[in-house]
């Protein structure tokens, strides 16, 4: 008989066992074995590597990833020079490169993914198809053929993929995962799950750029914050979607967004319970990331700000606050509260071969799949519209050519608009670059410096 190698032990694990077993608290939501590629490269020393798009979080990436004593960043890389000139600045040492392709050619084995949302899934396709290992920014996608050709991509390379929802790994939410893992709860009929956000004055800046990504993004298309931990703590699989938004208005239009103010979606769960999720970026004064898990045998949930849990079963009311589960003074350092530390700690377990991605590339498509459904089923009137099994080849078929993005300037047929009105008008001399109008070449300049050549826009 053969004997088993500790990494295909891995991939014959279940969650179960595998959560149980290597992973603890950090445990995967699903058999990520029967899909995880047999990665033979395992990097000896520190991890080195490179990382993709320079903005705000790339940046910070840099430095936290740089904070790690098993990681070194050796290489990053942006297609826009100020960007580079920026990270330059604060990381010096760093060789930096003008594009992915060039930035995969240096010596690195893992590529953390922080450009625009919807390059992430082809940037990470290219990745994976060098053989990098990729740790990819929320979300995960931005079509329904990328969900698709992600999947594929993932299972055929020798390296690991990992998506970075690094809000599953808030104290309270790894807390939740244990007690429902526990069965306190029992199981899950019912959950609300809300991301509510004031980023209307940080966005001004990003938003008076016509083909900015935030201006073309439908609000649910960035819901795997919320969504995310609710499959982490729960191991459950999203099912079918029917999405409703609050039209585009007065907070979006005047900074140049166009897309709706709230979406609200419920998600049907593949043990037939039902999940509602709210998500606004726009919103006057609130902030608040709220989930509350109700199940058979009692139900909990986090306090809207601050750090609280709270339980409800027979045996009465439990608060507590949750702490970290261990390097609670490494992780206080990091960012997220503390959430970024531990979602690098798992993927450093995964690329070493000690356990398998903590979210891996069909939960990590599972998270981000329900809010790209939710936007189209609301341009049908909240429609219930089904989320592929991407395990099924049939499945992953209806999908392969669903090109369909908010991207368009004139929607063309089989697109999706940005919002239910249409492609709203944002308000008078909002976009600084508004003058190119719709002239061709003007565009597909523009276009261009956006990273977006060769989009169907
Ligand atoms: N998980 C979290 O908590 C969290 C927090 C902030 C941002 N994010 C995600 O991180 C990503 C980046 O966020 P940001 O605020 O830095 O965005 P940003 O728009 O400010 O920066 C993106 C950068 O990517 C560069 N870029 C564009 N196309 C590129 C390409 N083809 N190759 C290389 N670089 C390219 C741009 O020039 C820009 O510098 C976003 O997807 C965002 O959703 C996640």
């Amino acid at each position: 008989m053969k004997k088993l190698s500790r990494r295909d032990t891995l991939k014959q694990m279940t969650f179960a066992g595998a959560a149980l077993a290597g992973a603890g608290l950090f445990g995967p939501n699903t058999a990520a074995a029967a899909w995880q590629p047999t990665n033979t490269s395992v990097p000896r020393g520190k991890i080195r590597f490179g990382v993709s798009g320079l903005g705000g979080r790339g940046i910070n990436w840099i430095g936290q990833l740089a904070n790690h004593e098993d990681i070194e960043v050796v290489a990053a890389c942006d297609i826009t020079p100020a960007a580079v000139t920026a990270a330059k600045h604060f990381h010096p040492s760093v060789s930096y490169y003008d594009s992915l392709d060039k930035m995969l050619v240096h010596e690195i084995d893992a590529v953390l993914i922080a450009t625009p949302a919807f390059k992430h899934a082809s940037d990470a396709i290219a990745a994976l198809n060098a053989d990098k290992h990729v740790l990819s920014e929320v979300t995960a996608c931005w079509t329904m053929a990328e969900a698709v050709a992600l999947y594929e991509a993932a299972k055929r390379s020798k390296a690991i993929y990992s998506f970075g929802e690094n809000y599953c790994y808030f104290y309270h939410m790894l807390e939740m995962k244990k007690l429902y893992s526990e069965g306190l709860i029992g199981t899950l009929n019912f959950a609300d799950c809300s991301y509510y956000a004031a980023y209307r004055e940080m966005w001004i800046p990003f938003c008076k750029h016509k083909f900015e990504w935030r201006n073309w993004m439908p609000q649910s298309y960035y819901s795997s914050h919320v969504v995310g931990p609710l499959l982490f703590a729960t191991g459950l699989r999203p099912v079918a979607v029917s999405g409703h938004e609050s039209p585009n208005s007065i907070p979006s239009r005047s900074i140049g967004k166009l897309t709706d103010e709230v979406a609200s979606f419920a998600v049907k769960l593949s043990n037939g319970a039902t999940a509602h999720f709210v998500n606004n970026f726009m919103s006057a004064a609130s902030t608040f990331l709220w989930w509350f898990l109700s199940g058979e045998k009692g139900s909990m949930e986090n306090d809207r700000t601050g750090g609280g849990l709270h339980v409800f079963t027979k045996s009465g009311v439990a608060h507590s606050t949750p702490t970290a589960p261990h390097s609670a003074e490494k992780a206080a350092a990091a960012g997220h509260g503390g959430g970024d530390y531990f979602l690098v700690h798992d993927f450093l377990r995964a690329i070493k071969g000690d356990a398998p991605p903590a979210i891996d590339v069909r939960t990590g498509l599972e998270m981000t799949m329900p809010g790209i459904l939710a936007h189209r089923s609301a341009l049908a009137d909240g429609q219930w519209l089904d989320v592929p099994d991407l395990d099924d080849p049939a499945c992953r078929d209806r999908y392969r050519h669903d090109t369909a993005t908010p991207f368009t300037v004139h929607n063309r047929p089989g697109d999706v608009s940005p919002s239910v009105l249409g492609t709203p008008a944002p308000d008078q001399g909002v976009w600084v670059d508004e003058t190119i109008g719709d002239d061709p070449t003007a565009i597909a300049e523009k276009l261009t410096a956006y990273g977006l050549a060769g989009w169907k826009v």
